[in-house]
């Protein structure tokens, strides 16, 4: 206690400012290193190999009938090893565009929203870290794509986590002007949205990253709110108003929204068809829920009295980190069931060390092999994260009026 205590205020003698200084100078060196590590410059993201079952379940066809597409087509890039087949993200693609063509399907295996059915926007929140916003909304997006739909995720969170999952390291590989920030300023350094979207190495998932430069957004909105001149788009506009720019060319868009209610996540929620709320079930977190919800009702009332106008089609409290073997957590899983009914889904999404490991090296259960598991602890994890995904892409069918 004394040494450490003499020992700040020694290095505290230099200023507050240049210890932090000097500190986050030694910490950002040892994060690159350790970025170089994980990820040598050569490595490549991506989506680990499927198994004849597992796209079989993804396209909605027999193992039968995707053998006999398969080798109709050996220009399909799949992969064979010990003589066993498995397919990459893009064969999978592949296929549904030739299922898709002719006379053999009609948007049955790309599901793409017709003209009569809306852009979805699926703003994922809550005030709480660690509640499993970026998780729930990097497989969210990684799911929609490898279905088949055209999916736009953005990073709203100057952490920009959701970012490094996808392989974009904030400090390295954003840029100025290179955020959601680029389209939504004020000044005239605003460019087009389509300037700041970036491909993925999954078909049909882009991103727009995210960095610190977010933050300038909460610093510009109450300026802009003083000087402004009729025919301004307001800040909760902004996010809404951007992303019309380039509607056409998603199904849906899912953004994971910084921990705290500024000005960023109200113009996300201005802009959202749908709204979904992660929690993790513990008494302190369902607390801290409470004070967000009443919080963000009262400035939905305010920018609703400023001219806001939404069209919400769901909202859903998703159970995140969840161990049905703990009581206390059923017991709060129950409460938050009795009060708030079917707007909490009906599978929660399990606490698997899946999961987490994968979130060490920026991967997703879709990216890192099966192999570096036990077989139970994959498959109960990816079980886990179809059920809550399948569940919302019903949601996303049912906007739309189609058929589960
Ligand atoms: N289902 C899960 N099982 C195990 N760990 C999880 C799960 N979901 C999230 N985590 C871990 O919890 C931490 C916080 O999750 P994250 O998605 O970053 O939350 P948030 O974006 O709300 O701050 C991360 O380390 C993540 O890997
Ligand atoms: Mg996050």
């Amino acid at each position: 206690m004394i040494s450490t205590a003499a020992q700040t205020d020694d290095e505290l003698a230099g200023g507050l400012k240049e210890l932090i200084q000097q500190q986050s100078a030694l910490l950002a060196a040892q994060l690159q290193a350790h970025h170089q590590t994980t990820f040598p410059p050569n490595a490549q993201k991506g989506i680990r190999n499927l198994s004849p079952a597992e796209v079989a379940k993804l396209l909605g066809v027999t193992e039968g009938y995707l053998r006999q597409v398969a080798s109709e087509s050996p220009e399909l890039g799949t992969v064979s090893a010990g003589g066993r087949r498995s397919y990459s993200v893009e064969a999978v693609h592949e296929i549904r565009a030739l299922l898709d063509s002719g006379a053999r399907g009609n948007r049955r295996y790309l599901p793409w929203r017709s003209k009569d059915e809306d852009l979805q926007v699926i703003t994922v929140m809550n005030f709480k870290g660690g509640c499993g916003k970026t998780t729930t909304t990097a497989h969210l997006a990684q799911y929609l794509a490898l279905r088949g739909y055209r999916v736009l995720a953005i990073d709203l969170d100057p952490q920009a986590s959701l970012s490094a999952l996808f392989g974009h390291q904030p400090e390295l590989d954003v840029g100025p002007n290179e955020t959601l920030y680029g389209a939504i300023r004020y000044d005239e350094r605003r460019r087009p949205m389509a300037e700041i979207v970036r491909s993925t190495y999954i078909p049909g998932l882009h991103i727009v990253p995210g960095n610190l430069e977010l933050m300038e957004f909460e610093h510009d909105t109450p300026k802009a709110l003083m000087k402004r001149t009729a025919g301004d788009t307001l800040f909760f506009a902004r996010i809404g108003q951007s992303l019309s720019e380039v509607a056409a060319a998603y199904d849906v868009v899912v953004i994971d929204c910084p921990p705290q209610l500024g000005f960023l996540t109200m113009s996300a929620l201005t802009a959202a068809t749908s709204v979904l709320i992660t929690v993790h079930p513990q008494m302190l977190d369902v607390m801290s829920m409470n004070q967000f919800l009443a919080m963000t009702a009262d400035l939905l009332e305010e920018i609703s009295r400023h001219g806001a106008t939404s069209n919400y089609r769901w909202m859903k409290y998703l159970i995140t980190r969840f161990e049905p073997s703990d009581g206390p957590q059923n017991q709060m899983v129950a409460f938050l069931r009795s009060i708030f009914g079917s707007h909490v889904l009906n599978h929660p999404m399990l606490k698997s060390t899946a999961i987490s490991d994968a979130g060490l090296t920026n991967q997703t259960i879709f990216e890192v092999e099966r192999n570096q598991f036990t077989r139970t602890t994959y498959d109960r994890a990816l079980e886990s994260v179809e059920n809550v995904n399948g569940e919302i892409e019903a949601l996303i069918r049912k906007a739309w009026r189609r058929a589960a």
